[in-house]
């Protein structure tokens, strides 16, 4: 467990594939294992955040376009990274984040119809280049997500089959672009299933990257700056 010191997991996949349900339980047992674990959800996981989120997901918004859309969600993270994210790296905690920009790329790239280059260059500019070690994607098709979700479906969600048929498009391509920085989990399974196939993958994972950095964890001071993910 203490592999977990000062590494940024993200849980990411489209609108009802589980993550969050998963995201729950993993920073639990984290914790009950004694980590010292930093949770963030997006948008929002600061005061202003949290504001910005507000007017993302306000179905009155429906004026927006998806280059605002898109700042709106870097702006967030921006103030998520530099207040939360790294204050937390630096004292040696796990990050976890429920999304990131792998969800920008998804949402407002392939099925928003965005460039990833210019995704991931705001990305940077949004992060000053503090990058996940690692996203996982919980897989799942559109109908299997759509049954899960409940009725009351904010501005994203409502945005119909063909939408999210992308989005999830947008994860698979982010997975097949750069495997060793992405676990893909089908998230299709049982949440029983789910939660297995997810600690197995983990594990294997956090043994990579100790291999790829040569010791057990980060160091909690002044960690190295991430490689910048490949623009699916
Ligand atoms: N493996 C699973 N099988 C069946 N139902 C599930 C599974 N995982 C989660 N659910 C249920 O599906 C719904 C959506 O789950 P959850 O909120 O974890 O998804 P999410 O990916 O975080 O969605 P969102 O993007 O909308 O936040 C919940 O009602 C949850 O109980
Ligand atoms: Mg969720």
């Amino acid at each position: 467990m203490d592999r977990l010191a000062s590494r940024f997991v993200v849980f990411d996949g489209p609108d009802g594939s589980g993550k969050s349900t998963q995201f729950r339980r993993f920073a639990r047992f984290a914790k009950e294992q004694g980590v010292d674990v930093e949770e963030t959800r997006e948008p929002g996981g600061t005061g202003i955040g949290e504001q910005v989120r507000h007017v993302l997901l306000d179905p009155e918004n429906i004026a927006m376009t998806v280059r605002c859309e898109m700042l709106l969600y870097m702006a967030s993270r921006a103030q998520l990274v530099e207040q939360r994210i790294k204050p937390a790296l630096d004292r040696g905690a796990l990050v976890l984040a429920d999304r990131f920009i792998s969800s920008t790329l998804a949402y407002q790239g392939t099925a928003g119809g965005l460039s990833p280059r210019e995704i991931t260059e705001t990305g940077i500019i949004a992060t000053g280049g503090c990058m996940p070690d690692l996203v996982v994607i919980f897989d799942v098709d559109e109908a299997t997500a759509a049954r899960r979700l409940s009725p009351l479906l904010d501005r994203m969600e409502q945005k119909g089959a063909e939408f999210h048929r992308r989005v999830r498009q947008g994860y698979l391509s982010q997975w097949r672009a750069n495997p060793a920085a992405h676990l893909l989990i089908d998230a299709t399974r049982d949440p029983e299933i789910v939660w297995e196939t997810l600690l197995e993958g983990l594990a294997g994972k956090m043994d990579d990257l100790s291999r790829r950095d040569g010791r057990a964890g980060r160091p909690a001071a002044n960690p190295p700056a991430r490689p910048v993910p490949a623009a699916p």
